[in-house]
């Protein structure tokens, strides 16, 4: 545990150099981890788990393209690769991680698969702290434990990969056997985390989905496709509006903001960018404050949960979804967006 000073406010972390993997797996040496769904986290951690020597098992609807994409990643019919419930029966750890609507439609079955002792693990506090929409209510008799990559399932594995790890939140729910910590902090040093922070369920899917409703995905498409749109409104190429808007924040600026924080951007930038950007971040800022108040207040409401759990419950959700998604993909912008990417001298 390392007491790290964020800005002003004093923080515990725990790093891969204070919980190594040598005590993770000491810690899960007896476990066998089911992890349940192969969708985007599912491989990223169960594949880090196993590269990382702990016993994983995997549970997976069958005739799916997750099954099949599970098998191709070396998991064994019969062995490592099992139908959900059987997998659940076997772990001593269950992963839930199933897509939150997935999570809902299983719960039944899953709880009865629960033994007493076991750790019952998510990678969201959503169904835990929603439990009126989800009424996903785990027995008392079991751990209810938290780890919450800060990123996509997709870099859980990357990152893995190359070397670097990924943060990772990690809470409590209920601690049944006096083990849950331990066990928390063990898998998420064994899913490949740098570091890990505490906090809970609560706090967790609040920040989540305020996070990607916002600046992370919500906000940032809107005020790109805004920013796009003014551009050629008055006039500007769809490469120039691009270019302008998208290709030079992520191949360059977002990069440097990456490395160096947005306050060393700000002194690293022209004096013509600099005074603008000083004099317009503020009014953008307070702009977007009350969109930012609502969001929260929604999340917080369980407004935000209902339409994720209404949308993705209906059996059609995945046609619905990509007529909407084509769209966005179709558009003069991200079609320009692709011949930009095209350009680029590694992809000539
Ligand atoms: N995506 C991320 O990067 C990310 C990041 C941090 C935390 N999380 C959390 O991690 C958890 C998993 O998320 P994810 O994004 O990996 O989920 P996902 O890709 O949407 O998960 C899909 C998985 O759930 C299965 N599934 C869905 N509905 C089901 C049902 N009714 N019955 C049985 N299986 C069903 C899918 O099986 P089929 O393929 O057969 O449909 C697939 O294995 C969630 O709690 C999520 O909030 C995700």
């Amino acid at each position: 545990m390392a007491n790290i000073n964020f800005g002003g406010v004093v923080e515990e972390v725990i790093t891969s150099e204070e919980f190594s993997l040598e005590k993770a797996k000491d810690v899960l040496k007896d476990e066998t981890v089911a992890v349940l769904g192969y969708g985007v986290q599912g491989p990223g951690q169960a594949l880090n788990m196993r590269d990382n020597g702990i016993n994983v098992i995997v549970g997976q609807r069958d005739n799916s393209k997750s099954w099949d994409r599970a098998k191709a990643d070396g998991f064994v019919p019969g062995k490592t690769l099992l139908p959900i419930e059987e997998a659940a029966n076997k772990g001593t750890v269950v992963q839930f991680l199933l897509s939150d609507a997935g999570q809902v439609a299983t719960w039944p079955n899953i709880k009865k698969c629960l033994n007493e002792g076991n750790a019952l693990y998510f990678s969201h506090g959503f169904s835990i702290v929603y439990k009126d929409q989800t009424s996903i209510v785990p027995p008392e008799n079991v751990d209810v434990i938290l780890v919450a990559p800060k990123g996509s399932g997709r870099t859980v594995r990357t990152n893995f990969l190359d070397g670097s790890g990924i943060n990772s939140s990690f809470a409590i729910h209920q601690d049944f056997t006096g083990r849950a910590k331990e066990r928390a902090l063990a898998l998420g040093i064994a899913i490949g985390s740098g570091y890990l922070f505490q906090t809970t369920f609560k706090n967790e899917v609040f920040s989540d989905l305020t996070g990607e409703r916002g600046v992370l995905m919500g906000c940032l498409a809107g005020v790109m496709e805004a920013q796009y749109n003014v551009l050629r409104k008055h006039g500007h190429t769809p490469s120039e509006a691009f270019n302008e808007t998208v290709e030079e924040l992520t191949q360059s600026l977002i990069r440097l903001v990456a490395q160096n924080g947005m306050d060393w951007m700000f002194s690293n930038c022209s004096t013509t960018a600099q005074r603008g950007a000083l004099d317009w971040a503020p009014k953008f800022r307070d702009a977007v404050v009350p969109l930012f108040d609502d969001l929260y207040e929604r999340v917080v409401s369980g407004i935000e949960t209902k339409r994720v759990l209404e949308a993705n419950s209906t059996p059609d959700y995945r046609e619905k979804l990509q007529k909407e998604l084509d769209v966005i993909k179709n558009s003069e912008m991200w079609q320009a967006g692709a011949a930009v990417r095209a350009l680029r001298p590694e992809n000539r």
